[in-house]
């Protein structure tokens, strides 16, 4: 059986061009005109992008005292439906370590994932052991290792093992991941605003201000550079955590910077509303920030500084959210967005002008598979590549509402945001898996994972670098010493 998606015009990190789409299985065979196959998928008056990539997704993460409602099945089928077929979710090792915790993972997963997935290892402390899980774990495909640098008594590692992780990660040609907020400051300021009464919601955002994140990206970057590995800093937030990104790649440095799409449109601004519910509702980490931040961020997708746009989709309930009555220090910390980001970055970033159709399809889908090496399976409309297609209507259009989301969450942080440009089909390795208006039904177990090598390359030509410019030791014969020593 073949399928022929025909009458659109393909989008590209590269470029636009029109041509009809060849699928034999579930790869792409021909891309070109007058193609025919079995079933022909209508794209006229469309766009054909790459399946978006979120590569920061926490579905069913055991958090601060409970887990993200979000499930497999209801986080992945609501990915579809937004036009992202692939998500990159987040392993969190308890006391038995790395791969036990892949076991759990994988279990819930492969039950359930109607989207294709991967993911990221996180490193929440230092021994023997982490040393040796890690080379365990490049083995079974996954080549990124997540650093909180944040979540203080919880998830946090200090720079000692931070530099020990990032040092493996060299060595094993792995991408070490950072979290950067200044946890031991975020803990501290936290008390001081309770200590003064600031007990809602806003106080979350008090706690942890720009400066915060800014300093902790700064030494992340500074350890990435003393151990010779890239590094990418997961939602960045602000123009002082922008600023460290864009002075480092200055220097040459490899330093990627992943934008979230709730920090491009929402703002601190949240955090003052009156109603608490509404307020808790948007409490993440690091918070909204304000408009100058949210330029900076857009500024830095348009002029390549930035490369990638996530979600961090860690949804909780609002009965979730309430834990943190009276303390805003333990509201589960964590916003949803997986179904939207495409269609709220279209209509706030295309729409307006501040990116190209192509810049668009880079930061949501190619530049992530490039980085996270799963280019061109993933990432690319090209012969061979995986047919993960989504046909773009820019004429569709709806309004963002808890009540019709996919998303089994009782609320949505984009409520009300008018998005043009939806999937009119969204196909997964050659399957059409959601068809706007056509009651589509998520297909648990049809997701795979997807295995990602480590790639050498880039820390290699680090390490050879480090090696050819590193401080040595100078020789000197005994006619060039002090007499008598
Ligand atoms: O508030 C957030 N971002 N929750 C998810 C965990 C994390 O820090 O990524
Ligand atoms: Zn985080
Ligand atoms: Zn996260
Ligand atoms: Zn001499």
């Amino acid at each position: 059986m073949s399928t022929v998606i025909k009458g659109g015009t393909i989008v590209a990190a590269d470029r636009s061009y029109e041509a009809d789409i060849l699928i034999e299985g579930e790869t792409i065979q021909a891309i070109g005109p007058g193609l025919s196959g079995d079933t022909v998928v209508d794209a006229s008056g469309a766009y054909i992008i790459p399946g978006g990539i979120d590569p920061h997704t926490h579905l069913e993460m055991p958090f601060m005292g409970t887990t993200a409602a979000e499930t497999w099945e209801s986080g992945t089928f609501a990915a579809l439906s937004g036009g992202t077929t692939t998500v990159v979710d987040f392993v969190i090792p308890g006391e038995a370590g790395m791969l036990a915790a892949l076991e759990e993972w994988k279990g819930r997963a492969t039950r359930q994932a109607s989207s294709d997935y991967s993911y990221h290892m996180c490193v929440t402390g230092w021994s023997q052991k982490h040393f040796d899980d890690m080379a365990k774990v490049v083995d079974r495909g996954i080549n990124t290792f997540k650093h909180f640098m944040a979540y203080k008594g919880a998830l946090m590692v200090n720079d000692d093992e931070m530099f020990a992780s990032f040092q493996r990660c060299a060595a094993l040609g792995a991408l070490p991941l950072v979290h950067a907020e200044n946890g031991d400051i975020v803990a501290a300021l936290q008390q001081k605003y309770m200590a003064e009464g600031t007990t809602g919601p806003e106080g979350h955002a008090f706690s942890r201000p720009p400066e915060v994140e800014g300093e902790a990206t700064n030494r992340a970057i500074m350890i990435a550079d003393a151990a010779g590995v890239p590094v990418y800093i997961v939602h960045v937030s602000c123009e002082q955590s922008h600023e460290a990104i864009r002075r480092a790649r200055q220097k040459g440095m490899r330093v990627y910077g992943e934008p979230l799409i709730q920090h491009l449109t929402l703002d601190e601004g949240e955090y003052f509303n009156r109603d608490w519910d509404y307020a808790a509702r948007r409490v993440m980490s690091p918070p909204f920030r304000n408009k100058i931040h949210q330029d900076s961020l857009w500024a830095g997708l348009a002029a390549g500084s930035l490369q990638v746009v996530a979600t961090d989709h860690c949804a909780f309930t609002t009965e979730q959210k309430r834990f943190g009555l009276g303390n805003f220090a333990k509201i589960p910390n964590g916003t949803g967005g997986v179904e939207d980001r495409l269609s709220v970055l279209w209509t706030k970033g295309v729409e307006t002008g501040r990116l190209t159709p192509n810049e668009f399809v880079a930061a949501t889908s190619t530049n992530i598979a490039q980085i996270l090496n799963i280019y061109p399976q993933k990432g690319a409309i090209l012969p061979g590549s995986d047919a993960d297609l989504v046909v773009w209507d820019p004429k569709l259009s709806k309004t963002i509402s808890a009540a019709n989301q996919k998303s089994i969450i009782d609320y949505n942080v984009f409520e009300g945001f008018t998005v043009n440009g939806l999937p009119r089909y969204t196909l997964s390795r050659g399957e059409i898996v959601w068809a706007d208006g056509q009651n589509s039904q998520p297909q648990p177990g049809r997701g795979k994972f997807i295995k990602r090598k480590p790639f050498p390359a880039v820390n290699a030509a680090l390490s050879k670098w480090k090696e050819v410019t590193a401080p040595r030791a100078v020789t000197r014969s005994p006619e060039h010493m002090p007499i008598g020593v």
